[in-house]
């Protein structure tokens, strides 16, 4: 079955929001010089246009890794962390969360949780995209891109199945 392509955010529109975020990062960071952490895959191309776009000195870039939807576009009921981070990188740090999309908020609480068992001086969350219909788990989104609609949305680093990461731009997916 061939899915369908439909366009929802362009490439312009996620330059000039990820522009607005870093600016808004810029902001709230001056005078600090906080740690991203990416939740992979799907964070990878927006974490790293917004490090680029960022004129505050970051003092470190990691990632962390929960498990994934796999080839279904229905979530599984819990997230568990596959690849963590040491303490010592977050501990009285500020750390500022990069996730590509919060939809339930179980892979987003999870990792929040995560980190702030850790005790970092502060911790945020930057996503670029939210879809808050089919949310189960509440999660406060300090900075945020777009609010998207309840479609199962691909590229920009958000996947299908491990396709679709290239797109530089946002598609849903007709699969019907
Ligand atoms: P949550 O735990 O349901 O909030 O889902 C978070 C993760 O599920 C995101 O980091 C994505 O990797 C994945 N995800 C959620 N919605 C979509 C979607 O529409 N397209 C692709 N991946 C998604």
């Amino acid at each position: 079955m061939e899915a369908k392509l439909v366009p929802l955010i362009s490439q312009a529109e996620i330059s000039a929001t990820v522009s607005r975020l870093s600016q808004e990062l810029d902001r709230d960071y001056r005078h600090r010089s906080p740690v991203l952490v990416g939740i992979l895959k799907g964070s990878f191309i927006f974490l790293a246009d917004l490090a680029r776009s960022m004129q505050t000195p970051i003092s470190n870039i990691e990632f962390i890794r929960l498990s994934s939807y796999g080839s279904s576009t229905v979530s599984p009921g819990k997230a568990s962390i596959i690849m963590g981070l040491s303490e010592e990188v977050v501990k009285g740090h500020d750390i500022i969360l990069v996730e590509d999309i919060v939809d339930t908020g179980i892979t987003t609480a999870t990792a929040l949780d995560f980190l702030n068992s850790y005790q970092p001086a502060s911790l945020k969350l930057c996503a670029l995209l939210d879809k808050p219909a089919r949310r189960k788990v509440p999660v406060t989104i300090d900075y945020l891109g777009f609010t998207v609609p309840d479609h199962f949305v691909v590229g920009y680093g958000i996947d299908f199945d491990c396709k679709y990461r290239q797109l530089p731009a946002i598609y849903y997916i007709l699969t019907e």
